[in-house]
C-alpha cells in the first residue's frame, strides 16, 4: 500500500475532488520537482491533501490545520490507532446494516449514537468511529452543531452506506505519518512555513445569498469580516515570500478583495444546498499570489 490510494474518508461540505485537476494546472512553478512545505489552512476532508501526497513524493513536509476539533482529533486516531477505530467502525456498519429497510429503527439507532457522541465521554477512539459513523449516516453527509456544539444533522436516507472503509482508513493512516495536525484558527500555520511553502486555502464559502448555501462547519461563522482577516493573512505570506492558491465562492466581494491578485473562474457543482432544485453548475474563483501559465479563463469539466 502507498500513499497515492489514500483519499478523503468523509463527506464534507464544499469538497474539492472535483477541483484538482484546475488546482493542478494552477500550481506554481515552486512546488514541481522541488523540495516544499504543503500547508492546508482548511483541510476539511482533505481532498487536495491526499491529492497533493500521493502526486508530490518529494513534498518535504505537510501541515493541516482545522478549527473543527473532532474532524482533527479523527484524523489523529486514524494516523495512530487505525486498527482499533475499523473495528469499532465494523462493529457499527454490522449493527446498521442489519436493520436494513427499517427505517424507525435507523432512525432510532441513529439517534442513539448522535446523542452518545453528543455526551462526549467516550475514549478518543469510540468518539472518533461515532464521528465517522454519523458523517456517513446523517443527511448529505452534513456537519453542523449548535452553540452548545452539539452535532444536529438529521438522519439520512442511505439504504447500507460504506460506513467501515478498511483499506482506505489504513491508506489514510499511513498517508499522515509525516503530516504535521494542527487544530486551531487558520493563522497559527504562518509558524509552520519554511522557505519553500505553499499554501492552499479552501475556506467557508461566501453563501451565495442567505439561504442558499452551508457554511456552518463550527459553533462559529465564518463571515465577510473573517473574508477579510484572510485576506490580511494572504498578503502578510505574500510579503514574506510564501506562495499561495485559494479558492471561494464566485462573488463581486471577492473581486474587489483580491483586485490586486491573480483570479481565474471554473466550473463545478455544488453538492450541498438546502434545496435539491439549488444544485447546479456555478463557476467558482482561483485567487493566487504568483504567475503561471493559466489566468483569467473560465475552465470546463
Ligand atoms: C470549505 S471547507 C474545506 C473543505 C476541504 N477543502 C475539503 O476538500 O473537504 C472549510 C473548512 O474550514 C474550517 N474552518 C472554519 N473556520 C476556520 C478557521 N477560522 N480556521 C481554520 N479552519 C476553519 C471548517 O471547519 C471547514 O472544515
Amino acid at each position: 500500500m502507498n500513499r497515492k490510494c489514500a483519499k478523503p474518508f468523509l463527506k464534507w461540505a464544499g469538497g474539492k475532488t472535483q477541483l484538482i485537476p484546475e488546482i493542478k494546472n494552477s500550481l506554481p512553478n515552486s512546488v514541481v520537482n522541488k523540495r516544499f512545505t504543503y500547508i492546508e489552512p482548511f483541510v476539511g476532508s482533505g481532498a487536495v491533501l491526499f491529492w497533493m501526497l500521493g502526486e508530490f513524493p518529494r513534498m518535504e513536509k505537510a501541515v493541516i490545520n482545522d478549527i473543527n476539533e473532532d474532524l482533527i482529533n479523527t484524523y489523529k486516531t486514524i494516523r495512530s490507532s487505525p486498527k482499533e477505530l475499523i473495528s469499532i467502525l465494523d462493529m457499527l456498519q454490522k449493527e446498521y446494516h442489519v436493520l436494513d429497510s427499517d427505517d424507525d429503527r435507523k432512525k432510532e439507532y441513529y439517534c442513539q449514537k448522535r446523542d452518545l457522541f453528543n455526551r462526549r465521554k467516550q475514549e478518543q477512539t469510540v468518539h472518533s468511529a461515532l464521528f465517522i459513523f454519523l458523517n456517513r449516516t446523517c443527511f448529505n453527509g452534513l456537519y453542523r452543531v449548535n452553540r452548545k456544539n452539539e452535532f444536529n444533522v438529521p438522519t439520512g436516507s442511505y439504504k447500507k452506506p460504506t460506513i467501515c472503509d478498511r483499506q482506505n482508513l489504513l491508506a489514510v493512516s499511513e498517508a499522515l505519518q509525516n503530516v504535521e495536525l494542527l487544530c486551531g484558527d487558520f493563522e497559527q500555520t504562518a509558524d509552520y512555513a519554511n522557505s519553500n511553502a505553499f499554501f492552499y486555502f479552501d475556506p467557508p464559502y461566501k453563501p451565495l445569498s442567505e439561504t442558499s448555501s452551508f457554511n456552518s462547519y463550527s459553533k462559529d461563522e465564518f463571515n465577510d469580516k473573517e473574508q477579510i482577516r484572510l485576506k490580511v493573512f494572504c498578503d502578510r505570506l505574500d510579503s514574506l515570500g510564501h506562495s499561495w492558491l485559494l479558492s471561494n465562492s464566485d462573488n463581486d466581494f471577492f473581486d474587489r478583495l483580491y483586485s490586486n491578485c491573480k483570479m481565474s473562474r471554473v466550473l463545478a457543482t455544488r453538492m450541498i444546498n438546502c434545496k435539491s432544485n439549488g444544485r447546479g453548475k456555478l463557476t467558482e474563483i482561483l485567487v493566487k499570489n504568483y504567475k503561471t501559465k493559466q489566468s483569467q479563463q473560465v475552465i470546463n469539466f
